[in-house]
């Protein structure tokens, strides 16, 4: 596995891969790396010769400076996870390669960002759409694969490939989840173990709702109470909203592929998750 910390060198490494005629994939990622990315990275290799995973803690997208100073990192665990995974390339770049102090520009999505993670947490998606344009044009991958857990994420990133003309097939993987349905985040180790027993609470809402939804009941109202209900008192819910998977709009019928979105806080921490409701 080839490690590399420069734009320059990754640039380099894809195009002679793809001169090659090798179809090249990108996993971007923060770290921290659990069975939800090792999932990212089986996906890629499934579509492509040479995936590229990408570790970086991007502070740019990083509203709240705790967040930042307190996300796990555990760089020697994820060499070993990405090594053990079959992955090509890893691309490591430090802080001030990504952003030296000469750094001016940010990359802005309008419409996609104005509501959910984009209200809640200002500015949060610039530094996410500002990063992965960098990744996305450093390592010109032919595919990039990014998780259904953070759904507003992937909308928002399709749109920025598809305004910007990126040469890039995005490709969304399922939310991976723990046995007793939470879904996996590198954000879960902060859990203790009362507030980790309640969080299970976000995701048997979610599919109670589904489970309605699947018996006949459409009335989008109907579905968010249903999952509101299901979460424990502690969690302090954000958003609880079913939604048009493209638009991000609310819809007042829910529909086959529309997705019910959530976000609370426990302890401090925030959970997001979501479901696509299917037929
Ligand atoms: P990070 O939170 O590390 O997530 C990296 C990728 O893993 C994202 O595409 C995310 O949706 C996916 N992922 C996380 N948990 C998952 C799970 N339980 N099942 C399946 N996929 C999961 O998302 C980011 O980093 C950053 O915003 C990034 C895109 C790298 C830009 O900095």
């Amino acid at each position: 596995m080839r490690i590399v910390e420069t734009a320059r060198e990754l640039s380099d490494l894809s195009h002679s891969k793809k001169q090659g005629g090798l179809k090249v994939a990108l996993v971007p990622t923060m770290g921290a790396l659990h069975e939800g990315h090792r999932s990212l990275i089986h996906v890629a290799q499934q579509h492509a010769d040479f995936v590229i995973v990408s570790i970086f803690v991007n502070r740019l997208q990083f509203n709240n400076e705790e967040d930042f100073e307190t996300y796990p990192v555990t760089l020697d665990d994820d060499i070993a996870i990405c090594r053990s995974s079959g992955v090509s390339a890893l691309y490591m770049p430090s802080s001030k390669s990504m952003y030296p102090d000469s750094f001016g520009t940010s990359v802005e999505v309008s419409g996609l960002t104005a509501r959910f993670e984009g209200a809640s947490r200002p500015g949060h998606f610039s530094g996410v759409t500002t990063v992965v344009t960098k990744l996305l044009t450093a390592s010109a991958p032919d595919i990039a694969v990014f998780g259904q857990k953070d759904f507003q994420q992937f909308a928002v990133l399709r749109k920025l490939v598809d305004d910007l003309d990126i040469p890039v097939e995005m490709v969304m993987a399922p939310t991976i989840r723990e046995e007793d349905g939470l879904a996996l985040s590198s954000r879960n180790v902060r859990l203790n173990k009362d507030s980790r027993r309640r969080a299970v609470s976000i995701s048997q809402g979610l599919f109670h709702s589904l489970t309605l939804f699947q018996s006949g009941v459409r009335d989008t109202q109907e579905l968010n109470e249903a999952a509101r209900k299901s979460c424990a008192d502690e969690i302090a819910i954000d958003y609880v909203q079913i939604v048009d998977a493209q638009t991000l709009e609310n819809v007042s019928e829910a529909h086959v592929g529309d997705v019910l979105l959530f976000a609370g806080t426990i302890d401090g921490i925030r959970l997001i998750d979501n479901i696509i409701f299917t037929a």
